[in-house]
């Protein structure tokens, strides 16, 4: 089995090595959601010794904002900033791959000015109406082609963390009586609309999702229907599975102290699917790190907070891992 900083070949790109740095809102863009030098300066320092940087959710659409100095990918005067990021990763030998995403439900007013919509109608979220759904899927296709128009080599949609996508295929969030909840067929119906349309305007780039593939709430999603959407997601086009959980970004409070806390859904989604699958959670040192795709439970894994707080988390690991297994 290859180790850590093996390089991967996923469709017609080659990653360097299988350390990714996942998606973190980073407070760099601008008020109106653009990229910025500091932006630009985060990702390319950690970048020059990494496999895959996902740049942080940038929302596809004005309503699916969830606060302030996030990326804006919701129409074409994002573009040129974008473009500017994507060849600055470039010029790092590291692919550009940015995550696409929708806030639905779980905005506020405050942010987008209107009341926010989510698959069901909860307190102050209304529900959206089937004809919404159609045009917000569209949105997120639109934002694709601006990314790829800047240069990007792909995009991750962010179907986790209590996100649009996540909302309705969550039974926590959707109760839905149409074509777009109640069975898992049901609530797998939008996502897949998404990437459906996604898929078709990447031509042949990266598509990346990251699952939600455990609410960790009796009620709410669990691994076996996670393992059945992750293969379904495979079929329709999907080349590499992010897998995350529970409703919150970062550190969900009862997983706190267990290191590779989502590791154990992504190793159950491996052995369902053939794409490579990203586990995350409390990952902090590259021995560790190295194990879990030695081993076979991953093939690469992200580090989010050690990274952020140590830009050469990526050079250091790789140093530590050539001494420790010298070719
Ligand atoms: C400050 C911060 C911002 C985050 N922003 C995002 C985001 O934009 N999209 C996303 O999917 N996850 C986001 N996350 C979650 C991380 O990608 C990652 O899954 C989480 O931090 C667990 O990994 P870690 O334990 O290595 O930090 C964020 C986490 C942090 C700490």
């Amino acid at each position: 089995m290859p180790g850590l900083i093996e390089p991967l070949k996923v469709k017609g790109y080659t990653l360097r090595n299988r350390i990714v740095l996942p998606p973190m809102q980073t407070g760099r863009a601008s008020f109106e959601g653009t990229v910025t030098n500091r932006l630009i300066n985060f990702y390319v320092r950690r970048s020059s010794h990494l496999g895959l940087p996902i740049v942080e959710h940038s929302y596809v659409s004005p309503t699916g904002k969830i606060g302030p100095k996030q990326l804006a990918i919701h129409d074409d005067s994002s573009i040129n900033g974008f473009e500017k990021l994507a060849n600055a990763l470039h010029e790092v030998g590291a692919p550009a791959v940015v995550q696409i995403s929708h806030a639905g439900g779980v905005t506020n007013k405050r942010v987008i000015g209107t009341e926010p919509a989510g698959p069901s109608p909860r307190e102050k979220t209304r529900m959206l109406e089937a004809s919404e759904i159609y045009g917000i899927a569209e949105e997120f296709a639109l934002a694709t082609e601006r990314a790829v128009k800047a240069g990007f080599d792909g995009v991750e949609l962010h179907g986790a963390h209590g996100y649009l996508l996540n909302q309705f295929f969550s039974p926590l969030f959707n109760r839905r009586e149409d074509e777009f909840g109640g069975s898992l067929e049901n609530r797998m119906r939008f996502p897949l609309l998404v990437v459906e349309k996604v898929h078709k305007r990447l031509d042949g780039r990266l598509l990346l999702y990251r699952l939600g593939s455990d609410d960790l709430a009796p009620s709410g999603t669990h691994i076996e229907d996670s393992v059945v959407f992750a293969n379904r997601l495979e079929a329709s086009g999907v080349d590499i599975l992010d897998v995350s959980g529970g409703m919150c970004g970062s550190e969900p409070k009862q997983l706190r102290q267990i290191k590779g806390y989502f590791v154990p859904q992504a190793q159950a989604i491996k052995s369902a699917v053939s794409v490579p699958v990203i586990g995350v959670g409390g990952i902090t040192e590259a021995e560790y790190a190295d194990k879990l795709v030695s081993e076979g439970k991953v093939d690469l894994v992200a580090v989010g907070r050690a990274f952020w707080s140590d830009s050469q988390w990526a050079e250091k690991a790789t140093e530590t891992l050539k001494k420790s297994k010298p070719t």
